[in-house]
């Protein structure tokens, strides 16, 4: 990948914006859960906002619907690069390929013309190599303790699946292996079967039309499954604490999901860096683009009344959260459970 090409930007345009009317259009009538008159403790729900003050209010019970928001950051520490960490994310390790952009590597349009980089790439992530993190196991906490409502998760690397957070919790949002089709026919082929020839042969085609096989994981320029879009309908006005994690939110329709709370939900983010942050402070962090609600987070607004930033690794993140709530040796415990043999059928 040349310099120049680098930093050029995918096909964005037309099909994400339709993703994202996809949701508006979900959305349009949903009512969120506060937007009637507000006591002084509905506007301000955070004794102090940081993971203190979200432990205290899950701890005193305001918390029984939580939403977690997850991205590549989360699977960093078990051995998975992310896309956009400078240095190490896979978007600076792609030069071998040639792509006329970084974002190719998983656009629809280039896979039909140049599949190689994407199976290539693929082999990295590929299920049945790592051990999930303690931010998924955190995750699992949270619904043993009754108080996940979901968690709506960008990644594709089945971790949530090694880490026995209950699969009826989890929306794969960008779709994952389990199942594969023929790009060109759409006939369905065996998870197993496609698995074993990337890593043999580094391709795989189809049969009966000889174009290519490729995971249901959803590319640029592809669909969210539908129960992205029912599910953000049904939970979000439901929604009573927010935790977002190990995400840049740089990709939508996933990040405008930030901004469908009620506006005194309390809202945490766990990341390296301040993501999604109103575009007026983009000093600070990386703003949110255009949204259809509108803002971001607001933690440097001085009028931040429930956002908290906790800048680290997801991992120190949760612990940190687990040890205020009295769960930090359950964590512990939890992490070290020997992983089950992978099996895509759950
Ligand atoms: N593990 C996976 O399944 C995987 C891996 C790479 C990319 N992806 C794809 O990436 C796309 C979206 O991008 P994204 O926002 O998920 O990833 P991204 O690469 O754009 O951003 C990752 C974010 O996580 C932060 N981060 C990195 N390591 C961290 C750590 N240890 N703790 C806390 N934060 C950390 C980074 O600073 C960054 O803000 C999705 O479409 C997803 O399918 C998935
Ligand atoms: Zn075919």
């Amino acid at each position: 990948m040349s310099a120049e090409n680098k930093d050029k930007k995918p096909v964005e345009g037309k099909h994400e914006e339709d993703e994202v009317d996809k949701l508006t259009e979900a959305m349009k009538d949903v009512k969120l859960g506060d937007k009637e008159e507000k006591t002084e403790s509905a506007f301000k729900p955070l004794s102090s906002n940081d993971i203190e003050g979200v432990a205290k209010y899950i701890l005193d019970g305001h918390a029984k619907n939580i939403i977690v928001m997850t991205g590549a950051g989360i699977s960093v520490s078990a051995g998975i690069p992310d896309f956009r960490s400078p240095g190490t994310g896979l978007y600076d390790n792609l030069e071998k390929y040639n792509l006329p952009y970084a974002e190719a590597v998983f656009d629809i349009d280039y896979f039909r013309e140049n599949p190689k980089p994407f199976y290539e790439v693929v082999k990295g992530i590929y299920p049945g190599q790592f051990h999930p993190s303690k931010a998924h196991y955190f995750i699992r906490l949270l619904a043993e303790h009754g108080l996940l409502l979901r968690n709506f998760t960008q990644n594709i690397d089945t971790l949530e699946l090694i880490a026995k957070i209950p699969q009826d919790k989890v929306i794969y949002a960008h779709g994952g292996f389990s199942k594969a089709h023929c790009v060109g026919c759409h006939k369905e082929y065996p998870t197993d079967f496609v698995r074993e020839k990337v890593f043999s042969e580094g391709i795989v085609k189809c049969d009966k039309c000889n174009s290519c096989i490729k995971p249901d994981i959803v590319f640029f320029g592809e669909s969210l499954p539908d129960e992205y879009f029912s599910c953000s309908k049904k939970d979000f006005p439901k929604c009573d604490l927010l935790i977002v994690m190990g995400t840049s939110l740089q990709v939508r329709p996933f990040a405008t999901l930030i901004n469908a709370v009620g506006d005194s939900v309390p809202r945490l983010l766990i990341n390296m860096n301040a993501v999604g942050v109103k575009a007026s402070f983009k000093s600070e962090g990386i703003p949110l683009k255009d949204m259809m609600f509108s803002g971001g987070f607001a933690f440097y607004d001085p009028d931040n009344h429930r956002d908290a930033f906790f800048k680290g690794t997801c991992d120190d993140g949760v612990q940190k959260l687990a040890d205020a709530l009295g769960w930090g040796e359950e964590l512990k415990k939890a992490f070290e459970d020997p992983i089950p043999e992978f099996k895509f059928e759950h």
